[in-house]
């Protein structure tokens, strides 16, 4: 298939062409580099021996969107391209909102006036506010999201559906990421994020490089099994295999389909940087600090569903997934 990757040169975008080139689909890439550097591209290249087609635009920018359909025939499209910092969506709720919805509502008109209504869309674990279960299956009732970034993605999810029901020639897959940490194995490919990191495996590799001083642990009295937060972490290129997965989906006609990605199997955030610490023979400095306002204590998924209908399951482990977070910065310590 040809398949159209919006926000492609981002952390799961770009670890998706790989995935998708070894699977045997072409890509075309539009990302507005916001949140991202072209060299990812570059470096995807390499891995995959051939260019990247790529448009620098805007997914908000009609007339780019228009011109990636008259010029390219696209089966199906991938939708990563949005803002998704936590604390800045609290901040800067309207920047959010405008750019996560207002891309999404251009790409759904653009695809559907060129005929192209198959879709898979990165949604989030967040969708599930504090869980009514766990394990969390697809079943599991959405929650109330503490943030305007996760509040996009619930929204997103019902203007999808909604979108779908409607028209029934639309094949629309939710994806439901849980924690995606880990970088390819070559270890020229990876996480870039801006700044100080908000999510903690990058803050781990920061301070493992000593590009910050200790990691914080935020709260050690939570009802879990050693008080931190437990999570369901999972390697990126396993996240990014998910979507070749999903396409079965769309192949079959699946009309709307709902899958979680994650392993299952829930770390603490003390087993995240123990089990780093072991594998990787380096030292984490971390202090405890008081609770991160809007943390739950435990998420992780029960991934059943996306085995028996995709036939995707998770292949590395929590030892993969540091050892090549690690192998990714200690080979770039500032990143692309
Ligand atoms: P990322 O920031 O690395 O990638 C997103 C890409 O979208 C960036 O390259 C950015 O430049 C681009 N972009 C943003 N707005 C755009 C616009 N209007 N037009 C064109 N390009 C635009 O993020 P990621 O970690 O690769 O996440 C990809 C998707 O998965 C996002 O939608 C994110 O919300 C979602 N998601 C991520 C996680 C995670 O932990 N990384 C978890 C759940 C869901
Ligand atoms: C966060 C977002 C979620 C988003 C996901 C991926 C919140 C409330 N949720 O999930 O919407 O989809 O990132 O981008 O922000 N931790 C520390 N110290 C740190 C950083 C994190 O102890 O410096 C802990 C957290 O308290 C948590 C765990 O590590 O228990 C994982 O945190 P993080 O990587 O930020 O992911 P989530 O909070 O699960």
């Amino acid at each position: 298939m040809n398949i159209l990757l919006t926000g492609g040169a981002g952390f799961i975008g770009s670890h998706t062409i790989i995935e998708l080139d070894k699977a045997g689909h072409d890509v075309v890439v539009v990302d507005n580099l916001c949140n991202s550097n072209p060299e990812a591209l570059r470096r995807v290249a390499k891995i995959i021996g051939k260019e990247v087609p790529f448009v620098e635009a805007d997914v908000r920018d009609r007339a780019a969107m228009e011109q990636i359909f008259t010029d390219n025939k696209i089966d199906a499209v991938i939708h990563f391209a949005g803002l998704k910092a936590v604390g800045e969506s609290v901040s800067k709720p309207l920047e959010y909102y405008e750019n996560n919805m207002n891309a999404t509502f251009v790409l759904l008109d653009v695809m559907r006036k060129h005929g192209c209504k198959n879709l898979i869309f990165s949604s989030s674990a967040t969708v599930y506010g504090d869980p009514a279960i766990i394990p969390i299956t697809e079943d599991c009732p959405k929650g109330h999201c503490t943030n305007p970034y996760g509040q996009t993605k619930s929204m997103l999810e019902e203007v999808l559906i909604d979108v779908q029901k409607a028209d029934k020639e639309w094949n629309i897959v939710l994806l439901r990421y849980f924690n995606p940490i880990g970088a390819h194995p070559s270890g020229t490919m990876g996480e870039n994020p801006n700044g100080i990191p908000n999510n903690l495996m990058p803050y781990i590799t920061q301070t493992a490089v000593g590009i910050r001083k200790e990691l914080g642990v935020f709260g050690n009295d939570y009802d879990t099994h050693d008080g931190t937060g437990v999570r369901d972490y999972i390697h990126v290129c396993d996240l990014a295999a998910g979507h070749v997965a999903a396409l079965k989906a769309i192949d079959r006609k699946c009309g709307l389909a709902i899958y979680n990605l994650g392993t299952g199997h829930g770390y603490s955030v003390l087993d995240v940087v123990n089990a780093f610490m072991k594998v990787n023979g380096v030292n984490v400095p971390y202090v405890i600090k008081p609770r991160r306002p809007g943390d739950i204590a435990t998420c992780y998924c029960d991934p059943a569903k996306a085995k028996a209908e995709l036939g995707w399951e998770a292949q590395y482990g929590i030892e993969e997934m540091c050892r090549d977070s690690w192998n990714w910065q200690k080979n770039n310590p500032k990143g692309y």
